[in-house]
């Protein structure tokens, strides 16, 4: 039997905080019995979130397309629906059940191209388009493709989503940390950008790229131009490839914000040395398909011969699943006015995309009145990243202990909070150690995901819970 000595020890190291000790334990009170309230993890269809008619009619017809001959489905699936599967099974003759090119099916690697230049305004290359298992899948292809040299690393948000310091735990490179700048709306910062590089090439770092989540997880925040601009300019100075992710670029909520494509600026700026890998995915914005592991990345300025490489990492896997190849299709080239499930589609677009900005409302304006909790009002994509304040047991000075000590008695204390108030609210969120943060201060990520009622709820319990939480440290001896 394989024991965990034996096991690689990378993948020993990696961790993956959105799904770990927490949520065990809130499955295991839910098993009891208990209400949960599940904020730790941006899946929307499990929070209730109704998938959007149009995909999964189009799907179902895919998956048994003997339907779309079957007598009366005319009446029952709107005629655009009936053309576009159509058109899909004679484009992918195959269907579903069969590998598909290791980049993807042509067409929607076009298609792909075709809403990058519409929604950017700027030309794109189906070429350079890589259909992926959802943008995780997309991004440790990139990693495969950067990682040559032990010591090359990626600088990387502080706090991140961990996606990005858990592959580079499993591949072995180094992890380079830059703050976000959390009293600027979580913008990133030039001197903190080159104080980050600095610190990674006097540890012996040899920096390959840095990673942008735009808007943030788990930050919320939306990334004004000028913003991506700098990034720009500093990977460009200092020879560092973009891994942008953009998952989220549906998820604006901000009154005059719009999210900025790092594409887009790029272009604008004329660049033509800076590679950029952007990724895209079907689990989040307002399909919220995150089973079906669809999405997108977008290569820039990469030559063929290093493409190549690119397509044959791609074809070692195969390809990525059809039908998420097939979603992400839908979500790239929706229904459009005048098509018979235009109508529905809208609606159920503007009313999952307004209540996600309703609840970003009620969640960052009724925690940010909490006394010791700090947010704002998240600006984008499904999380606030709330700091909150503790006071230190009697007889504990952090200041006395060594860099490490802190490190370990503050991830404690976070973890202990977020455990505490899962076992006495039942609600489920995830301690700021899990993203990263600024030494010294204490955070937690919660989603606005689950229903309205349950947002106000959370907002209630955690005003009570807080309170008696500080008041049980200070009455400690
Ligand atoms: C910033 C970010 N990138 C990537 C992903 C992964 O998305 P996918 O389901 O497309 O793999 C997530 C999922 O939460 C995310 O928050």
């Amino acid at each position: 039997m394989v024991k965990l000595s034996d096991v690689n020890a990378k993948l020993l190291k990696a961790h993956y905080a959105v799904r770990g000790k927490i949520v065990i334990r809130a499955q295991e009170l839910e098993g009891q019995g208990r209400k949960v309230i599940y904020c730790n993890i941006g899946n929307p269809q499990a929070l209730k979130q109704r998938p959007i008619t149009f995909v999964r009619q189009v799907l179902s017809l895919l998956e048994y397309p003997a339907l779309m001959d079957a007598p009366g489905m005319d009446k029952l699936f709107p005629a655009d629906v009936m053309a576009r599967a159509r058109m899909i099974l004679e484009k992918n003759p195959t269907g579903t059940g069969a590998y598909t090119q290791s980049a993807g099916i042509p067409f929607i690697r076009q298609a792909v191209a075709d809403f990058i230049a519409r929604r950017d305004g700027i030309p794109a290359d189906p070429n350079r388009v890589l259909l992926t298992d959802g943008a995780s899948k997309g991004v440790q292809a990139v990693f495969t493709l950067l990682t040559n040299k032990p010591n090359d690393g990626y600088m990387i948000p502080i706090p991140q989503y961990p996606l990005y310091s858990a592959t580079i735990d499993l591949y072995g490179a180094r992890q380079v940390n830059y703050f976000l700048d959390e009293k600027n709306n979580w913008q990133l910062n030039e001197h903190e950008l080159e104080r980050s590089l600095a610190e990674g090439r006097a540890n012996g770092v040899n920096p390959v790229a840095i990673a942008v989540i735009n808007p943030g997880n788990p930050t919320g925040a939306v990334l004004s131009k000028e913003n991506i601009r700098m990034i720009i300019r500093f990977a460009r100075a200092n020879k560092l490839a973009i891994l942008a992710d953009e998952v989220y670029q549906e998820n604006v909520y901000g009154a005059g914000l719009k999210f900025h494509s790092f594409a887009q600026v790029m272009h604008e700026l004329g660049e033509k040395e800076v590679t950029l890998f952007s990724f895209h995915s079907v689990s989040k914005g307002f399909l919220g398909e995150c089973g079906h592991r669809g999405g997108y990345l977008e290569i820039r300025n990469m030559s063929d011969e290093v493409y190549a490489e690119m397509i044959k990492l791609q074809s070692i896997g195969l390809c990525s699943n059809t039908d998420g190849q097939i979603v992400t299709y839908l979500m790239v080239d929706p229904p459009k006015p005048g098509d018979e499930s235009w109508p529905l589609y809208e609606k159920e677009r503007n009313a999952i995309l307004g209540d996600l900005k309703e609840k970003a409302e009620i969640l960052g304006r009724g925690l940010s009145e909490i006394e010791g909790m700090h947010t704002h009002i998240p600006q984008g994509a499904m999380y606030a990243f709330v700091r909150f304040d503790l006071p230190h047991p009697k007889g504990i000075d952090p200041e006395t202990m060594s860099a490490d000590e802190r490190h370990k008695y503050e991830a404690a204390r976070d973890s202990k909070y977020c455990l505490r108030l899962l076992e006495d609210t039942g609600i489920c969120v995830v301690p700021g150690s899990g993203f990263g943060q600024q030494p010294g201060t204490l955070h937690f990520r919660t989603t606005f995901l689950p229903p309205k009622a349950d947002i106000l709820a959370l907002v209630e319990k955690m005003k009570r819970f807080h309170a008696a939480y500080v008041e049980k440290i200070k009455s400690a001896v």
